[in-house]
């Protein structure tokens, strides 16, 4: 909690006790109203009912003791009122305000500690299962948003001080691995190929297994049986393929980095479902001999149905009757790994929510073979499609899966283009350089800013415009501050004592000590879209007080330090909340 409503609240305490009123009931809370209060106090109601009062009765009394309340020897409320039927309004005393935003400014951590808001039973540790990109495969569009709300979740657990482990866990063992190696193996090239020959051969092993109706294309069935074996043959460790795989693997890891840090995303861990391939085997094994796996039609299965459950929950299978295992064996093992490797409190995994049944099967099936070393909760941050213009899933121009590097490449050209179309004084930096952050932002800020479990439509023109709730417009509020801070003398922050305040200047501070509360709230929602809202309502407050106010000329001195100081705690607020965002800021646009 903000230290000022903290401070208030435990004044407010003191006259709860006072009064014989229910101390637990003492607190303040944002009011619904801006224009009416800054705070209101709801509880009148659950004392009076209590207390067997009139509510407006118990409004009155307090509000009488309250307007008086002083922290740190200021007045705290400029206007105290109780109303009917029963609440109290209140709106702080400017100077009040100034002082802690004073604080808060000049804090290299913006005081935010996460010990003081989290609940005391919050996680030390969590441990992200989020990217999931596989290997062979080029990254395509439904591998932005997890990689983008994962890495945004990482960095709000690091700033609200819980530690974190993360891990991409690779698709490195699965079909597509025969697939590719039995099409290298085609086109004689087995010994020599790059990033590139593979995303070509993929797509093509892939559609020569299947087939095509559509296209009159049959399945190339012999093709599909090698593939099929070649998939098994690394499962088992079998040569030469192991050590192909190996290459690929090596190859694959190397590319995937350069592209994740493209985004700006990160990860402790490049494992995968293969780094458990020794721990399955007896993982199942032992889960039959210990009668938590049973055989159901040649396969071997776990239960995981709940006498609760609403939606179908067919039974986990661990071990196909060919003996080979499946994705859920990997992702089993993986939490058995994780759980004698590291030590997590909680397991937060981003991933497209048509994962769900398949995760929850996971998770409940970790619990009942009692893989787990003490209780702890499994999230599945269950994310939303991508879609087109239109809501249709993402396609590209000729029908087949768009790949994550044509739609950065799109971004990062159009940002270019904006720039030079819009004439934009870019003297003395790299174009290039500042439509790539851009480019970047737009469409890292297009999908963190809509709710992570809902589906939204991709149109990257909105997304680049310099209006509305998009990264360019909260980019552009910086570089605005950043060319003001250009033009002016440092100010000392401590000197500042002459408080004049107006509406927008009382509207921003007051939001300014929100901060702490929006992180919370993301927190408590898996969803770095509330930190979005708010920067963008604080952009929009700094633009509207930046077209009313001279900041630059203003003559009179206390009025502009107050400007600045303005200026100053936007800049912080918004850069900070871009560091969780993982968005990069350019000086100049
Ligand atoms: N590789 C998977 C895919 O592309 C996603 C992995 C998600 N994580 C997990 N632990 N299953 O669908």
């Amino acid at each position: 909690m903000n230290t000022l409503v903290s401070k208030i609240n435990s004044e407010l305490k003191r006259i709860f006790v006072d009064n014989g009123y229910n101390e637990t009931l003492a607190f303040i809370s944002s009011s619904n109203r801006e224009e009416l209060a800054d705070y209101q106090i709801n509880s009148c109601f659950s004392i009076a009912k209590e207390l067997k009062k009139n509510p407006m009765e118990v409004a009155d009394n307090l509000s009488s003791l309250i307007k008086d309340i002083q922290i740190d020897g200021i007045k705290a409320f400029s206007f105290c009122e109780s109303c009917k039927p029963g609440f109290i309004n209140l709106k702080l005393n400017d100077k009040v305000l100034f002082l802690n935003i004073r604080d808060i400014i000049t804090d290299d951590n913006l005081f935010i500690n996460g010990e003081n808001i989290l609940p005391k039973d919050a996680p030390k540790c969590i441990l992200l299962d989020y990217g999931g990109a596989n290997v062979a495969k080029p990254l395509h569009v439904g591998h932005l948003r997890v990689a983008v709300i994962g890495e945004a979740l990482k960095r709000l657990y690091n700033r609200l001080g819980i530690k974190t482990i993360s891990d991409v866990h690779l698709g490195d063992f699965g079909l597509q691995m025969g697939l590719v190696i039995e099409g290298l193996k085609d086109e004689n090239k087995v010994d020599n190929f790059t990033t590139g020959d593979l995303e070509i051969i993929y797509p093509k092993a892939s559609l020569r297994a299947k087939g095509d109706v559509n296209n009159n294309v049959e399945p190339d069935i012999d093709f599909s049986n090698r593939a099929h074996e070649t998939t098994k043959k690394i499962q088992d460790g079998i040569e030469p393929e192991t050590s192909i795989w190996k290459r690929i693997l090596k190859l694959s890891i190397e590319d995937l980095k350069k592209r994740y840090a493209e985004l700006n995303v990160f990860f402790d861990y490049y494992y995968g479902e293969s780094t458990v391939k020794d721990i399955m085997g007896p993982m199942v094994d032992e889960l039959i001999k210990n009668g938590i796996a049973y055989e159901s039609n040649g396969a071997y299965v776990i239960d995981v149905k709940n006498d609760t459950d609403k939606k179908e929950m067919p039974p986990c299978i661990i071990r196909k009757s060919d003996g080979a295992v499946l994705y859920a064996t990997s992702d089993l093992a993986t939490i058995k790994y994780r759980e004698d490797n590291f030590d997590a409190d909680e397991y937060v995994y981003v991933v497209d929510k048509r994962q769900s049944l398949h995760l929850e099967q996971c998770f409940r099936a970790s619990k009942k073979a009692q893989l787990l070393k003490k209780d702890k909760k499994f999230y599945h941050v269950a994310v939303g499609t991508m879609n087109g213009p239109g809501g249709k899933p993402f396609k590209s121009r000729d029908g087949g899966v768009l790949k994550l590097e044509v739609l950065i490449n799109d971004a990062k050209e159009k940002a270019l283009k904006q720039l030079i179309d819009n004439n934009r004084d870019l003297s003395g930096i790299d174009e290039n350089d500042t439509a790539r952050k851009i480019g970047i932002a737009a469409l890292k800020y297009g999908d963190l800013s809509n709710n992570p479990t809902r589906d939204y439509i991709f149109d990257i023109d909105k997304f680049l415009s310099f209006q509305g709730n998009t990264g360019p417009y909260i980019l552009y509020t910086l570089v605005r501050i950043k060319s003001i801070f250009d033009k002016l003398d440092n100010i000392n922050i401590n000197a500042v004592l002459n408080i004049d305040c107006d509406d927008i200047i009382h509207k921003i501070f007051l939001k300014a000590i929100r901060y702490e509360e929006v992180l919370l709230e993301a927190y408590n929602n898996y969803d770095p879209s509330v930190i979005c809202k708010y920067i963008y309502e604080l952009s929009n407050d700094f633009n509207s007080f930046y077209h009313d106010h001279s900041i630059i000329n203003e003559k009179d001195n206390s009025k502009k330090e107050i400007y600045i100081i303005i200026c100053n705690v936007v800049d912080r607020l918004i850069r900070d909340a871009l560091s969780i965002l993982a968005i990069e800021i350019p000086d100049k646009m």
